[in-house]
C-alpha cells in the first residue's frame, strides 16, 4: 500500500488514491456540537451543567452525582429513580421529537462516503439520530449506545411509542433547565402501561446495560478497514472505544476532535505519528470542510437543502 502523508491533505490523497476502498468512522457527541446539542465532557457540557441539587434524588444521590456526573445515565441510578436521567434528558428528549437539531457538514460527509462507495460502516455514539437525516442507509449505521428511535420499559421490555412518552415527558418532567413554562413545578412517575413499574425510557445505553449485539459482531469486520475516521470522541467510553483498536496495525486512522484523544488506546501524535493523522485544533465541521475541498466535493454540499 502507498504510504500517506500523516496529514489532512495525505488523507486526502489516499481517499482519492483509490487504494482506499474501505472507510470506517466512529463519531461521538462532538460531531453534534455545531447543530447546538451539548457535548458529555467540554466545558458547558451535559455533565458540567448537571446542577444535582435540582435533580429529584436523596442526599445519597446527589453525593453520587457530585462525585461523578456519569452516574446520572447509570443503569442502577434509574431502577431507583428515574427522574435524574429524565430531568437532565429532557430538553434532549423533547428536542429531538420537534426535530429540533440539523444535520451538520460532519454528518453529511459521512453520507458522501457512503456516496462514493467508501463508507463500509459508521459507528455512532450519539442517540440524536441527526445521521439519518442526511439520508445515509439505516443499514451502515451501527447505534452503538442505542437510539431514541424506540422507547420501552426496562422492566418488562413493553414497547411505547415514541410521541406518547414525550407527551409524558412534557407533563410529568420538572424543566430543571427553566426553559420551558408549560413544565411541571415537580416531576411525578411516568408508569410502563402493560407492568406500571416507573422504568420507561429511551432504548439507550445505561452505563451498567448492555450494548447492541450487532456492535460486537461488526467489531471483526474492522480488520478490512484501508482508513478508521474518528470523530468528535473523547475516546473515554469503553467498549465504543475498541473500535480504534480493531483495525489493522497498519490502517490509517484520522482523528478529528479539537484535542488530541486516545494516547492511552495506542494512538500517537506528531512526530511519534506512524499512522495517525490528527486533524488539528478545528472544530469538525471546519476538518470535514477542508476535506471536501481537498476531495473537490465542494458540489455535494451545494446540494444540501438545510444546512
Ligand atoms: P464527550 O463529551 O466525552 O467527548 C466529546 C469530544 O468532542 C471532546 O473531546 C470534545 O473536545 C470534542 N468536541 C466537542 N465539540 C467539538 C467540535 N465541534 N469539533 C471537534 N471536537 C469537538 O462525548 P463522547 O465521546 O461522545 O454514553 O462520549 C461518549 C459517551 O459518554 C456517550 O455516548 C455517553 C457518555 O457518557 C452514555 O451515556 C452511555
Amino acid at each position: 500500500k502507498p504510504r500517506p502523508s500523516l496529514d489532512l491533505a495525505g488523507t486526502a490523497e489516499f481517499l482519492k488514491s483509490g487504494a482506499c476502498k474501505s472507510v470506517y468512522v466512529l463519531t461521538g457527541a462532538g460531531a453534534s456540537t455545531g447543530a447546538g446539542i451539548p457535548d458529555f465532557r467540554s466545558p458547558g457540557g451535559m455533565y458540567d451543567s448537571l446542577r444535582p441539587e435540582l435533580i429529584t434524588a436523596t442526599e445519597a444521590q446527589r453525593k453520587r452525582m457530585r462525585m461523578d456526573p456519569v452516574n446520572v445515565v447509570m443503569k442502577d441510578m434509574f431502577f431507583q429513580n428515574q427522574f435524574p436521567y429524565l430531568e437532565v434528558r429532557r430538553p434532549f428528549i423533547l428536542g429531538t421529537q420537534q426535530q429540533q437539531w440539523k444535520a451538520t457538514l460532519t454528518h453529511w460527509f459521512m453520507r458522501f462516503l457512503e456516496e462514493e462507495g467508501l463508507l463500509k460502516r459508521l459507528f455512532t455514539q450519539n442517540i440524536d439520530g441527526l445521521d439519518y437525516q442526511t439520508g445515509i442507509s439505516p443499514e451502515l449505521v451501527t447505534n452503538v449506545h442505542g437510539s431514541l428511535a424506540r422507547v420501552s420499559c426496562e422492566g418488562c421490555g413493553y414497547e411505547m411509542p415514541f410521541d406518547d412518552f414525550c407527551a409524558q415527558v412534557r407533563t410529568n418532567v420538572k424543566d430543571i433547565y427553566r426553559t420551558d413554562p408549560t413544565a411541571p413545578a415537580e416531576s411525578s412517575n411516568i408508569n410502563c402501561p402493560r407492568c406500571n413499574a416507573p422504568l420507561v425510557k429511551p432504548n439507550t445505553v445505561l452505563f451498567g446495560g448492555s450494548l447492541p449485539s450487532a456492535f460486537f459482531e461488526q467489531l471483526d469486520d474492522l480488520n478490512g478497514a484501508d482508513l478508521l475516521i474518528v470523530a468528535g470522541t473523547s475516546l473515554v467510553v469503553s467498549p465504543a472505544n475498541s473500535v480504534v483498536m480493531y483495525v489493522a496495525k497498519d490502517c490509517l486512522r484520522l482523528i478529528v476532535n479539537k484535542e488530541p484523544v486516545g494516547q492511552d488506546l495506542g494512538i500517537r501524535y506528531g512526530k511519534d505519528a506512524t499512522r495517525d493523522v490528527w486533524a488539528g485544533e478545528v472544530s469538525c465541521d471546519e476538518a470535514f470542510l477542508d476535506l471536501i475541498k481537498m476531495l473537490g466535493w465542494q458540489d455535494k454540499v451545494r446540494k444540501i437543502k438545510h444546512l
